[in-house]
């Protein structure tokens, strides 16, 4: 169901039958709280702007032939030029007959796209931290919204598994694993990356062998595979354990490496070459970018191949956009990655367009994430100015939220208590980062994002438990397709409302990837709900007319909740 979308076509239908052709995309908005109206479109004006018309006149005329009679009991024109429509009472009892029992709730699926998100993403032998927190679990957010909507979605986690710190990475294990390289379990992966580096600066021969290793492991010799692999392997598997936690849906299937384009890369370069994008000097293959001026103004060189052969981060990604546009035909690409490789990947885009690789409008849809502080809005580090390592976070997320049920339900099995710390605490924990507009940085706080007032995950969880409970209470009484949903107060009607905006709001989702526009809405959901459960007994309605017209408002609530939530990676609870 979308209202926004029916408005629209009604509104261009409108124009079209007064001959009116215009360029200009026509604009419905929901209406914010406090207004009478419904929907609302403003940019009649600029139209009537072009059209040298008064406004108010101009949007008399469209209205007077907008068809929409049998779902608005009013439309309006606004004497500033604005059109507002009041959706009737009896429409929306109508529609909800309809979606009741539709497994999607109402929404329909879009056209299908191909569309590749590359997220997590994080680099091998290096600890997942709090920075790949916002990258894995907003970009897992857009493709269960992406695939609710009926698109095929190709998960891409873009690990960080080739280059050449690898060759002192591959020395460094060689050394200390020699003798047992089964003792290699790398429960510390940051100390045993940091101590490689470090000998790699210090120690001339042991970077020698590491440039070495570079080579050999880029020409496939068997030795420095093996240890490669197993470093790897190694990797993968903890960060493993650090999605199921987070309840994050990347399998190692998932997994489209660096390495994954190695041997496309010397045919980049080639082509690059051939094509006269790409120049050598001094040995290094470089591309000249108009846009992009060095610190001396002139063009800056993005290089694509060093001196020595080596393959660049550049290269890479050169490959893998050509991969992911001509073989896995992908309609959106979208990266959630750091900001700080804004340029990285703008320089990319503009290299394959040249290249032919890509249209050249296709679109770069760099989704940015704002930085994760800690109360002294500082980045969120522990207190020796480390970076908070991501199991760590888990942990904790669970024990507190332990502590807030044994508190509110002391008699909780064990079993029960497990289950429901892990659900409330990684909830609470993703839906803080998820909540807030993705772009700005946001302040970690344990205390308020375990909060059940508020704009919080255990807030609309516990709306959710109050619905089921009722239906709990109710057990004998089943929906009857006879009784209808009838409006009787306004909570209800802006209920019904906003349960019948449910697609407008994973199509906004989906549209730069936002979440946070599905956090505000299930949480002005259940605080309406809240308004509605204290304002009359739900369950001593006058008869059983009234009380099934209640009933299916809730259920729609309590499917909407359920749904929504899943859509941000977080369950819902049948009780407290
Ligand atoms: N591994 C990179 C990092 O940790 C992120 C990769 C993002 N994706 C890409 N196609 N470059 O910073």
């Amino acid at each position: 169901m979308n209202i926004k979308s029916i408005i629209t076509q009604a509104i261009q239908q409108s124009l079209l039958l007064h001959n009116i052709k215009t360029n200009i995309n026509i604009s419905v908005q929901i209406s914010p709280k406090h207004y009478s109206w419904d929907y609302q479109c403003s940019n009649i004006i600029q139209i009537s702007t072009i059209e040298k018309i008064n406004p108010y006149t101009f949007a008399k005329k469209i209205v007077s032939t907008i068809n929409l009679h049998y779902m608005c009991s009013k439309i309006e024109a606004s004497t500033k030029g604005f059109i507002n429509f009041f959706i009737s009472n009896q429409w929306i009892e109508n529609t909800f007959k309809e979606i009741l029992y539709s497994p999607k709730i109402g929404v329909n699926t879009q056209k299908q796209q191909t569309i590749v998100v590359d997220y997590s993403s994080p680099n091998i032998a290096k600890e997942m931290h709090v920075g790949h927190l916002r990258s894995t679990i907003i970009g897992d957010s857009i493709v269960k919204h992406l695939e609710f909507l009926g698109h095929r979605v190709i998960r891409a986690n873009h690990i960080g598994d080739w280059g050449t710190q690898f060759g002192m990475l591959i020395a460094f294990f060689e050394e200390t694993y020699k003798k047992n390289p089964n003792d290699f379990k790398l429960t510390d992966f940051n100390n045993f990356y940091q101590k490689a580096k470090k000998k790699f600066s210090i120690d001339l021969n042991f970077a020698n062998k590491s440039r070495k290793y570079v080579l050999k492991l880029q020409t496939g010799n068997k030795h420095c595979t093996t240890i490669w692999k197993k470093i790897v392997n190694i990797t993968i598997k903890k960060n493993q354990k650090i999605y199921e936690a987070l309840k994050v849906s990347l399998k190692t299937q998932h997994i489209i490496g660096e390495s994954f384009y190695h041997n496309m890369l010397a045919v980049i370069v080639k082509d690059l070459l051939e094509k006269k994008i790409a120049v050598v000097i001094n040995k290094s293959v470089i591309v000249f970018l108009n846009q992009f001026k060095n610190r001396q103004g002139a063009p800056m060189g993005v290089v694509i191949q060093k001196s020595d052969g080596a393959y660049l981060y550049s290269t890479i990604d050169i490959a893998c956009l050509k991969y992911r546009y001509q073989q896995l035909h992908a309609d959106r690409i979208l990266y959630y990655t750091d900001s700080r490789q804004k340029q990285h990947l703008e320089q990319v885009i503009i290299i394959a367009k040249k290249a032919g690789y890509i249209p050249l409008d296709f679109k770069l849809e760099h989704h940015i994430f704002g930085m994760v502080l800690s109360k002294n809005k500082r980045p969120f580090k522990t207190r020796d100015g480390k970076t908070i390592r991501l199991n760590l976070l888990i942990h904790e997320s669970k024990k507190r939220a332990k502590k807030i049920i044994l508190e509110k339900n002391p008699k909780i099995t064990k079993n029960e208590l497990k289950k429901l710390s892990e659900i409330i605490g990684i909830g609470a924990m993703k839906y803080a980062d998820l909540s807030k507009n993705r772009v700005t940085n946001y302040i970690f706080d344990w205390d308020s994002m375990l909060k059940f007032e508020g704009n919080t995950a255990p807030y609309i969880q516990y709306a959710y438990v109050r619905i089921i409970s009722i239906f709990k209470k109710i057990k004998k009484i089943s929906l009857s397709s006879k009784l209808t949903f009838t409006i009787t107060n306004d909570y209800e009607r802006k209920l019904a409302i906003k349960i019948l905006q449910f697609e407008e709001i994973i199509i906004q989702v989906i549209k730069d990837g936002t979440p946070h526009i599905m956090c505000t809405y299930l949480y002005e959901l259940s605080v309406l709900f809240s308004k509605l459960y204290t304002s009359y007994s739900i369950l001593s309605s006058k008869d059983d007319k009234a009380l099934q017209s209640k009933l299916k408002l809730l259920f729609l609530i309590s499917k909407i909740l359920k749904k929504g939530l899943l859509m941000l990676g977080i369950k819902v609870i049948n009780q407290m």
